[in-house]
């Protein structure tokens, strides 16, 4: 029998998108045959409702020394976490000499601005990769996992943190209890933990179920978030929503009774409940909204197919692995998928094994069709590639729903 992996209550799938590879695992041709797989099975805790993947690949196999996720790729993003500088910068920092932690510091994203700042900051990531690009940027950065014993290091050589900063990295953790039993006693009493996750809430909304993937070992919403804080006693002060990565939400987090919590907290638990994220139903449901968009995306693709026209794949998302993989999207309905980042040019996608290749071969060879596997950039790639729609070149976004546009 499984168990939350939050509260220890026995859980149990409510789908599985059967066997899949790891989501951001892009694979040589060499390697074909020894490719890892895992069933995706979600499930939601009937008692504290934290959304999770039920079995999860051991860590070793998503963050290692060649992780293909460099943050940096997107300019919206680079802005998104220098926006988030500035705000700690000006409202948080209040003593002598502070110091941030940043769990999952990836290529340095987010601490460069404090580096520039001349700010002490420490980023802690598991894969060595992206510790260097980030070290590059002029970042002080760690390469281990993090947890009590990597806290208890960080304190003895630098003290404790006013601010840790764990954005798009508290999903990743399965072994999330360990991470936050690290940061309760990494924190000052008065410091502020600051996460920002996917959102389940907006997730629903959009059945965006891609979000589910090896990689995202849970969705977190605020009542699952506050269940998990609360064994650590510690409390949400504060919840933003944000559009990026499809929607999330950023938690302001603190040691208990040291802050004063905003009413958008209480405000959100009452819109998660009005949503039904607590009932067990809104996920038959959304099993339901899996199986129809599997059946509509593909007979799409056929139909462009059958008119003997190209699709190409845009943006080499680990989101799309669960799309391309559980609807049995393939070479015969896309040709190639392009992508900005070196790092997964020249590889294949996971499972399905579409060739990875450079944005330049995209201008240089305009599809018929474009299936927009980037969704969560729509707004910033429609801008970059406006000269492709003006030439009549059309794009298949299918989330919230199946679209050309
Ligand atoms: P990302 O948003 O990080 O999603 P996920 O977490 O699901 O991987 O991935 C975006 C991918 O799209 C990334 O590989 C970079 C690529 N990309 C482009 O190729 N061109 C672009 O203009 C943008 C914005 C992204
Ligand atoms: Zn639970």
């Amino acid at each position: 029998m499984k168990t939350c992996r939050v509260c220890e209550h026995p859980i149990e799938p409510f789908m599985t998108f059967g066997e899949m590879p790891v989501a951001n695992a892009f694979i040589n041709e060499n390697d074909f045959q020894n490719e890892y797989f895992f069933e995706l099975k979600p499930a939601s805790c009937s008692k504290c409702s934290t959304f999770q993947i039920v079995d999860v690949p051991k860590p070793e196999k998503m963050f290692h020394d060649h992780y293909a996720y460099f943050a940096s790729t997107s300019k919206i993003m680079t802005n998104h976490f220098r926006l988030l500088s500035e705000e700690i910068i000006k409202n948080y920092l209040r003593s002598i000499d502070p110091f941030i932690v940043e769990i999952g510091s990836n290529d340095g994203i987010s601490l460069q601005n404090y580096s520039r700042a001349g700010i002490r900051h420490l980023g802690v990531d598991p894969s060595q990769n992206v510790v260097e690009e980030s070290r590059a940027k002029g970042v002080s950065a760690i390469c281990t996992f993090f947890n009590k014993k990597s806290s208890e290091k960080i304190i003895d050589k630098h003290g404790k943190a006013d601010i840790i900063i764990a954005t798009n990295t508290m999903h990743h953790i399965a072994d999330i209890k360990k991470v936050v039993s690290g940061a309760k006693i990494l924190l000052k009493q008065k410091g502020l933990m600051i996460t920002e996750d996917p959102y389940l809430g907006e997730m629903i909304r959009l059945n965006s179920y891609e979000q589910i993937y090896a990689e995202h070992n849970f969705i977190w919403s605020v009542m699952s978030m506050k269940y998990l804080f609360n064994l650590y006693d510690m409390e949400i002060i504060d919840v933003i929503p944000n559009e990026h990565h499809g929607g999330c939400m950023r938690y302001y987090i603190g040691h208990k009774n040291q802050h004063r919590p905003s009413n958008r907290v209480e405000e959100y638990l009452e819109e998660e409940k009005a949503l039904g994220l607590y009932d067990q139903k809104t996920y038959e449901k959304f099993h339901h909204v899996c199986k129809t968009s599997k059946i509509e995306i593909l007979r799409l693709l056929h139909s462009i197919k059958k008119k003997n026209k190209n699709i190409v794949g845009y943006g080499a998302t680990a989101k799309s692995a669960t799309l391309i993989n559980y609807c049995g999207i393939s070479r015969d309905h896309i040709d190639y998928i392009c992508d900005s980042t070196v790092a997964k040019q020249g590889l294949f996608s996971p499972g399905a094994h579409i060739p990875v290749i450079s944005q330049k071969d995209f201008f240089n060879n305009y599809p018929d069709y474009t299936l927009l596997f980037a969704w969560n950039h729509k707004k910033e790639i429609l801008k970059k590639e406006k000269f492709y729609t003006d030439q009549g070149g059309k794009w298949i976004e299918y989330i919230p729903k199946i679209n050309i546009l």
